[in-house]
């Protein structure tokens, strides 16, 4: 291979030697003529590398690229002077300038059109020895070290400041097709560079798009907690939606009503929301779900399907007790585990016949009798302490059987066993979501368990009047799943969090995130191609923590966090992209960060963030990161699969417009009076207790499933504790 270096061009670039020679780092003698501060042997003039500049060494390939990470002055007692040596002078000690450098990738050249063109290419292929020339780049070499060749490379972010200004521009396939996170502190830009790439992009789009009378055809979701997005995307030829809850008269015409219909949640969802505990609850839980999803009530006229539903699972669970052998019904440890079986099912089934008529009533009495006298058979008891303990003696396998004839007697009776009819408790299936805390109280009442459940039917029940929530999750005005779909997966989907409460957003975010990441694999699976979508989270921190979780209950914070995970591992496969932005990098999940594959980092100022970081990217440009507690607002560090090299970026100015609504306050022009701001209490309590004044009249007057179901009962939290008043 021949290479294009000028050599004879390259002695008057060389400004010094190397001198030591490490695969992380190398350091650099300077020539004592080497320039100082701006350097006129490019032939324009430069400024003379700095800290972060790039430096060449040329060798048989091509040059290696070295980024300068330290440089100094080391005093030596015998300099090196070249040509003469005069014995009657005394060599003093001697100022030597130094420089280290990590090599960061090799500069090839190629002849295209009979020009010599640089291309960057990553890793190095030879390393130099100590004694080889070091060289300026050249602008063009500097250009094609910033600048991306790739031919998609399409959307220009920024400029380099160290590189005389060279655009940064980026691949959208790249930046986008893999994660990407936005780190910094807060007021370090990360807000506005979130925004910016998004907005620089689709505008690049639109200029590039095939029909410029249709609109792009791009999917972002931005999770906004601080409602800060609001106009960042407007102009830019794609349909911007946004969602929020709490509509006041003034914002219908901007903003429309999330969304996020309780009956899309599935069991883990609501087993994180109400804390559901994993040996009564969550099995209850499950239950009411799946059966309130099969368009099955305990409260309708006709509950065959209840009964179907619930003997044909009470089947396949004895068969398999049968078939797992002596251990489960007549040895340790199932016997007494069976017994109690035999005895709950004696009771459902009596509940079940206090709820039908006629022949099925009859037939459920019967089982029940027969289960009973089955079960009293073995069934014995002890004093101990003064207190009688209940437990049951080994089942005959006849007896085992017995059981399960009996059972099986009842379901031939109305059409026999019914395996997985209907939805499963996860799927996304309508219901009547008022109707839930009922369901789980016959359930619980049913299976003798109610004094269990007592705290999670109170918690839906809460949630449920909650006058807030009611427009966001309850059932009313009907929304289909597709009519969801159609309105939150096209163009882009602004997604206002800041006035869900605490309690209920983690889920909220959760359940999105879900429904999005499905829709899109099942996409993929229906059409056999992938329809990319990004899925943008501010204040990624709050949502994506590491886990702690070690007790039974699973948080709605961990839900929260493994949604996000997921999509972080399987998404990218199936066109599903996150963009996360965080001012705590080191609160956040391993997973998810280790697997975001774009950085653009800003000032970082804490040690802990800073430890993680590094521990992010190659270490050869840990130099680079030595900025980050110093990088100025909106200079930012590019690193990972989108830019060829790590690179300092300035980024483009947004324009005021379209920035995230953060500005610093300014208290200074309000106390002056220079700028003119009315408190406003009046207002602002009235709208905060309108509302529920307002929810209020509304139920009093269309009473709705769950208030008729639950006239009996007393209203449990009809008033939200967290309302001022
Ligand atoms: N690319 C940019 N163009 C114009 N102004 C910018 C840009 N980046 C940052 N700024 C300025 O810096 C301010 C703070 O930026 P931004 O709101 O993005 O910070 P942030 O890192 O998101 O902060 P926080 O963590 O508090 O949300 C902006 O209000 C804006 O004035
Ligand atoms: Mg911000």
């Amino acid at each position: 291979m021949t290479s294009h270096f000028n050599f004879d061009q390259l002695r008057n670039l060389s400004i010094g030697t190397v001198d030591f020679v490490s695969p992380n780092e190398i350091k650099v003698l300077l020539e004592t003529d080497a320039p100082q501060n701006t350097a006129l042997n490019t032939g324009v003039p430069g400024l003379f590398p700095r800290i972060n500049g790039f430096v060449l060494i040329p060798n048989e390939v091509g040059a290696l690229v070295g980024i300068i990470s330290w440089l100094g002055v080391e005093h030596s007692q015998f300099p090196k002077r070249k040509g003469f040596k005069d014995y009657d002078l005394i060599d003093l000690p001697f100022p030597l300038r130094k420089m280290a450098i990590n090599p960061i990738g090799t500069l090839k050249t190629e002849i295209k059109n009979k020009e010599i063109v640089y291309k960057l290419e990553r890793g190095i292929y030879s390393f130099p020895s100590v004694g080889d020339s070091v060289v300026l780049p050249k602008d063009e070499q500097l250009r094609s070290i910033i600048e991306n060749d790739d031919e998609q490379a399409f959307v220009k972010i920024g400029t380099a400041p160290i590189a005389g200004n060279a655009i940064v521009k980026i691949n959208p396939n790249k930046l986008f097709g893999r994660h990407i996170a936005v780190l910094g502190n807060t007021g370090s830009g990360k807000s506005c560079s979130a925004a910016g790439i998004i907005r620089w992009s689709l505008e690049q789009a639109s200029k590039q798009r095939a029909d410029d009378k249709k609109p792009l055809n791009a999917r972002f979701i931005i999770l906004d907690p601080n409602g800060e997005y609001s106009q960042s995307f407007d102009d830019l030829g794609i349909n911007v939606k946004r969602f929020k809850i709490e509509l006041t008269a003034k914002e219908t015409d901007q903003y429309k009503q999330l969304r996020v219909p309780a009956w899309f949640w599935n069991s883990y969802e609501w087993s994180s929301f109400t804390l559901a505990t994993g040996r009564t609850q969550r099995p209850i839980l499950r239950r009411a779900l799946r059966e309130l999803k099969s368009g099955i009530s305990l409260d309708g006229d006709d509950c065959t399907p209840a009964v179907k539903s619930y003997f044909s699972s009470c089947s396949i669970s004895l068969r398999a007790d049968i078939n797992a052998g002596v251990s489960a019904f007549k040895e340790k440890p199932g016997r007494n585990e069976f017994g109690k079986k035999i005895q709950s099912l004696a009771r459902e089934a009596t509940f079940f016949a206090s709820k039908t008529k006629d022949q099925l009533k009859q037939n459920l009495e019967t089982l029940s009798t027969t289960l009973d006298s089955i079960a009293r058979v073995r069934y014995r008891t002890f004093e101990k302490e003064g207190q009688t303990i209940e437990y049951f003696d080994g089942f005959e396998i006849s007896e085992a059987s017995a059981v399960l004839d009996a059972v099986n007697t009842l379901l031939n009776t109305i059409g026999g066993i019914s395996v997985n009819e209907g939805p499963n408790e996860d799927m996304p299936v309508e219901f009547n979501i008022d109707l839930l805390p009922d369901h789980l109280e016959v359930i619980s009442e049913e299976q003798g368990v109610i004094q269990f459940l007592d705290f999670l039917i109170m918690r839906i029940r809460g949630l449920l009047a909650d006058s807030r929530m009611n427009a966001t999750i309850g059932n009313d005005p009907g929304i289909t799943l597709e009519s969801w779909l159609e309105d939150y997966l096209s163009g882009i989907t602004i997604i206002d969090l800041s006035l869900i409460p605490a309690d209920i957003i983690h889920i909220i975010v959760a359940v999105i995130s879900r429904i999005t990441f499905e829709a899109i694999q099942r996409y993929r699976r229906l059409k056999g191609n992938v329809l990319p979508t990004v899925l943008m989270l501010e204040e990624a921190h709050n949502f994506i923590k590491k886990h702690h979780t070690t007790t039974d209950e699973i948080s709605p914070l961990d839900i929260c966090s493994q949604t996000f995970e997921k999509i972080a591992k399987e998404g990218r496969k199936f066109g599903l992209s996150l963009l996360i932005s965080s001012q705590r990098p080191s609160e956040l999940s391993d997973t998810v960060l280790s697997q975001c594959n774009t950085f653009l980092l800003h000032r970082l100022v804490n040690d802990r963030d800073q430890d993680l970081v590094r521990r992010l990217v190659p270490d050869n440009i840990g130099g680079l990161l030595n900025e980050l507690p110093m990088l100025p607002t909106r200079k930012a560090i590019l690193l990972g699969w989108a830019s060829p090299i790590p690179i300092l970026v300035e980024m483009n100015e947004l324009e005021k417009k379209y920035r995230p609504k953060s500005d610093d306050p300014d208290f200074w022009e309000v106390w002056t009076g220079e700028s003119e701001r009315q408190e406003d209490w009046k207002a602002i309590s009235e709208e905060w207790q309108a509302d529920t004044a307002a929810a209020k009249t509304a139920s009093q007057d269309v009473p709705t499933a769950a208030t008729k179901n639950a006239s009996s009962m007393e209203p449990l939290n009809e008033d939200d504790e967290d309302l001022p008043f």
